[in-house]
């Protein structure tokens, strides 16, 4: 048995001297150490042996085993770190030809200010909701009380797909009686009010010029619990739009229709310009329309399964509808909406957040 180690280790030696890579040496460690292996092969012979040389014959393999397992270790990990090395001077890993500073990508204004308000909100305690460009008529219009034939659609003129009853949605109203399903349980079994925003992508069929677009984004909220009051709404508006605009804002409302709220609002910021004086970017005015807004209508909070014919003023709740286009063009002095969808990466990669 001595001898035959001894021919082995001889052998080991010698092939180990040959490997230079991890397939050869896994190679190496079958034939040596796997089932069918030389090791095995002297486990068989062992076997064979009679009784009183079993004992010193078993040691010797083992010891055996362990030298050669100790040695495939070793080498392993030589051959990895040679691996390493020859990656890190290859020109595999890097081309030192290559200029320092790379030109870097940048994000869309619009994704800016989104991203700004998704934070200012979420820190005020709203979800921040995702919902599909295509929806159906029902939620784009009939669920907000605009009924077919209303003339409140002429104004959202949309595109229809080929499919039946398949629309891009005109305005980010369109999720609200969803949202309102998706929360509405909660606010009534755990008394969780509903505080939700939902920013995307609109579409209508404009004519387009420097102020209009036939794709824009809008951020939508609602606020819906026991008791909210337009000094509630007031009070959301006027705290995020001083942090959009990093100073403390005056706001006013203004009656405005639309058919999902009573009463409905438009909201003014006074020119931040001019400080309500009166200047060429307010027109004169002093104020600056910035968002529509309102209570919401008691047929859409039915129809979104908050209230029941019983009890129409159970829950009450707010909504408004930002222009993220208009706010981002107001922040970052942009005149023409088109710079937006136009893809001219030396206007958009000038915009940085906060
Ligand atoms: N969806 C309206 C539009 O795009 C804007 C709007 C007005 C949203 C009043 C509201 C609201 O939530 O309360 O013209």
């Amino acid at each position: 048995m001595k001898d035959r180690i001894k021919e082995l280790k001889e052998k080991f030696s010698a092939q180990l001297g040959t490997v230079y890579d991890q397939k050869s040496l896994e190679e190496l460690r079958l034939a040596f150490l796997s089932k069918k292996g030389h090791v095995s092969a002297l486990m068989s012979e062992l076997a064979k042996l009679p009784g009183d040389q079993k004992k010193e014959a078993g040691a010797l393999i083992n010891s055996f085993k362990q030298e050669i397992s100790a040695h495939f270790d070793e080498k392993m990990e030589q051959i990895r770190k040679a691996e390493e090395e020859r990656l890190i001077n290859s020109a595999e890993s890097y081309d030192e030809s290559l200029p320092e500073e790379r030109a870097r990508g940048s994000y869309h204004p619009i994704t800016l200010v989104q991203r700004e308000l998704e934070d200012i909100f979420g820190s005020m305690g709203f979800d921040v909701e995702d919902y599909s460009e295509i929806v159906d008529d029902y939620h784009c219009f009939e669920a907000l009380n605009i009924p077919p034939y209303h003339p409140a659609r002429d104004m959202q003129d949309t595109y229809y797909l080929s499919t039946p009853n398949q629309l891009l949605k005109s305005h980010t109203s369109a999720a609200q009686n969803s949202i309102m399903h998706k929360y509405g349980p909660l606010l009534k079994e755990k008394g969780r009010p509903i505080r939700a925003v939902f920013p995307g992508r609109c579409f209508r069929n404009e004519d387009i010029d420097a102020c209009h677009e036939n794709t824009f984004f809008q951020m939508e909220g609602i606020m819906i619990d026991k008791n909210i009051s337009i000094s509630n709404l007031i009070y959301f508006m006027k705290t995020m739009l001083s942090e959009v605009f990093e100073r403390d804002v005056t706001v006013r409302l203004r009656p405005g229709f639309f058919p999902f709220v009573e009463p409905g609002f438009e909201l003014d910021i006074q020119c931040l310009i001019c400080g309500g004086k009166g200047c060429s970017s307010c027109k004169d005015s002093g104020w600056l329309e910035l968002c529509p807004c309102g209570m919401i209508h008691p047929n859409v909070l039915k129809y979104g399964g908050i209230n029941s014919e019983e009890d129409p003023y159970e829950y009450t709740g707010f909504a408004f509808g930002l222009g993220l286009t208009r706010l981002a063009m107001m922040k970052y002095g942009v005149k023409d909406i088109r710079t937006f969808n136009e893809g001219d990466l030396n206007a958009l990669s000038q915009f940085v957040s906060k």
